[in-house]
């Protein structure tokens, strides 16, 4: 059988094949956060085209967290009932279901609220001039991130990642590119790391030790000075004692600049966090092709792949992948006439 068709078992959680749909922002929710029936069809489409592990995208922790004012919002207790009408139904198609807590910093686009970062560095001239987090806020973000993970459990998600990629508020904390703090979160690679450590304690006060706990990184930034894959597993080597099970390993988005992309451009960045670290690792990039994922897997550059734009063109790509490895896999009883 091919590897991609094979059970991951990490902690408590059982996932029935190596796919993973990464967190996407569909900016589809109202503008007070809550889940609209667009996402319930969106993940249950998914869960019945055979992912195993379905990562809701970007859900901020507090308003002046979000990406946009149409993000997903998990600050108040009044968004559990929404988050957990999602992960009910990719349940009941199969699919089991993490969420991606996130605080977007200085790339909030939010512009009728003030934006945190830990240096007041603006990410372009077009946006919000950051306010430099003082220690009462980050005592506040740290806080607010714990309170979500709670409001997670209760929805009775499978797994929650910390979001701490893409330029938002935690890798702004890890960057020496834009954390230019002088006080102890800016400056050594300890002190970058303070903040994510904060909140990763915070999390694991209410998240059980037996769920898992996976960090999104940026293993590469793409610009002179910036953090490489051997600096982020120095730093995830420094906070995984607090609890981080598995490593999300992505790339860029801290600072504007050109990036090479290819399929798979991000795998080799995956291999070594996986080297480095001894975690396992979600791995992908612009992979499309069955083939490519089972290498990938086959020779041990990582536990899991992520399809993120392929698994929004096709939702039915698992299905598609078992017809090309010629494996029989069961779809669902009411599409079975399509795979005959
Ligand atoms: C529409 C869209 C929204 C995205 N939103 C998020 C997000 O909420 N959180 C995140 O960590 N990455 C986000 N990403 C990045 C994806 O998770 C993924 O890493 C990226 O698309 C590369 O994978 P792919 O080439 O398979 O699409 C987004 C990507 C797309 C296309």
């Amino acid at each position: 059988m091919s590897k991609i068709f094979e059970q991951y078992q990490i902690k408590d959680l059982t996932i029935k094949n190596r796919i993973a749909m990464p967190p996407m922002c569909m900016y589809s929710a109202d503008n007070a956060g809550y889940v609209q029936g667009f996402h319930r069809v969106h993940y249950a489409a998914r869960a019945l085209g055979g992912v195993g592990l379905i990562i809701l995208e970007a859900t901020a922790i507090e308003p002046k967290g979000r990406i946009s004012d149409r993000d997903l919002g998990i600050w108040d207790d009044s968004h559990i009932e929404g988050l957990k009408s999602l992960v009910d139904i990719c349940h009941e198609y199969g699919a089991k279901v993490g969420i991606q807590l996130a605080h977007a910093g200085r790339k909030s686009t939010v512009d009728y609220m003030e934006c945190l970062a830990p240096s007041p560095i603006a990410f372009s001239d077009r946006m919000q001039k950051p306010r430099e987090m003082t220690k009462e806020d980050i005592k506040d973000v740290v806080d607010k991130f714990g309170k979500s993970a709670k409001r997670a459990l209760e929805a009775g998600f499978d797994m929650i990642e910390i979001h701490g990629a893409h330029g938002y508020l935690i890798n702004e904390f890890l960057s020496p590119l834009v954390n230019h703090r002088q006080d102890e979160y800016g400056g050594s690679l300890e002190n970058r790391s303070r903040f994510l450590k904060e909140v990763t304690q915070e999390v694991r006060k209410v998240w059980p030790l037996e769920k898992p706990l996976q960090l999104r990184i940026s293993a590469h930034e793409y610009v002179e000075g910036g953090n490489e894959a051997l600096d982020l597993a120095d730093i995830i080597n420094a906070v995984k004692d607090e609890g981080i099970d598995m490593v999300n390993v992505s790339t860029g988005g801290v600072v504007l600049c050109d990036m090479n992309v290819y399929p798979g451009y991000q795998v080799k960045h995956a291999e070594i966090i996986r080297d480095k670290t001894g975690l396992p690792v979600m791995a992908g990039g612009l992979l499309t092709s069955p083939l490519m994922v089972d290498e990938i897997l086959n020779n041990h550059r990582a536990e899991m792949v992520y399809l993120g734009r392929e698994l929004l063109r096709n939702p039915h790509w698992v299905y598609d992948a078992g017809i090309m490895l010629k494996e029989d896999l069961n779809p669902p009883i009411q599409y079975e006439r399509a795979y005959r």
